[in-house]
């Protein structure tokens, strides 16, 4: 219990483990989990984003957290922070993001998680406001941007993403300290 740096009622949020990137492999390689991500990620490449979420903690002291279901004691997918790499009209800004292995999702796992993510950064790590952004054709994902109290800020095509691609526009979202329910 110790480990955990957030606890809701039915999940653990705690930094990274190596014996995560098995399982994170196995949700990165999940077609439909990485739906609205140019590609899925193979082991090498989920090593490798495992090497960056522990870099931006080093680099900012916050990052991605992993989520353990309590019950199970065991790894479901991750949420936290990130500071966007490239350059927008909202940017730089404090980005929360999540991602669940799917037979995880429709459990409300997701929501709880990044309500008491939020929490966190508002009351612990101070922030003013935190943004949230996906493809358009994202609604799992906006869902919940929108049931954590976040309200669209406007739409942007993302730099990194070839213009004609359908994942190009995106959706931004937001929510200010005062606004946290
Ligand atoms: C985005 C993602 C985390 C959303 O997962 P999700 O299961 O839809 O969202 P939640 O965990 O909040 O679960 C909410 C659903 O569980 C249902 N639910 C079932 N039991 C519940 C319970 N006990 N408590 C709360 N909700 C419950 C809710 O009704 C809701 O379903 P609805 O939207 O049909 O009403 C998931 O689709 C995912 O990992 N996608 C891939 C990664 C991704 O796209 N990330 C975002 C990129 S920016």
């Amino acid at each position: 219990m110790n480990d955990y740096v957030i606890i809701t009622e039915r999940l653990g949020l705690r930094k990274w483990k190596e014996e995560d990137v098995i399982p994170f492999t196995a949700m990165n390689e999940d077609a439909e989990v990485m739906r609205y991500f140019p590609s899925t990620l193979n082991y090498d490449e989920t090593i490798a984003m495992v090497k960056r979420i522990r870099s931006h903690f080093d680099k900012h002291a916050f990052g991605l957290l992993a989520i353990d279901d309590l019950s199970t004691k065991t790894f479901i997918g991750y949420t936290g922070f990130m500071i966007p790499s490239f350059t927008s009209y909202f940017t730089p800004c404090v980005e929360i993001g999540w991602r669940l292995q799917q037979s995880s999702w429709n459990k409300g796992y997701a929501t709880e998680a990044a309500k008491a993510c939020l929490h966190y950064g508002f009351e612990t790590l101070n922030f003013d406001k935190i943004f949230s952004f996906t493809s358009m054709l994202n609604t799992r994902s906006i869902k919940v941007m929108e049931r954590i109290g976040m309200k669209k800020q406007g739409e942007f095509d993302h730099p990194n993403i070839e213009s004609s691609h359908p994942l190009c526009h995106h959706v931004l979202y937001g929510i200010e300290k005062l606004k946290l329910a």
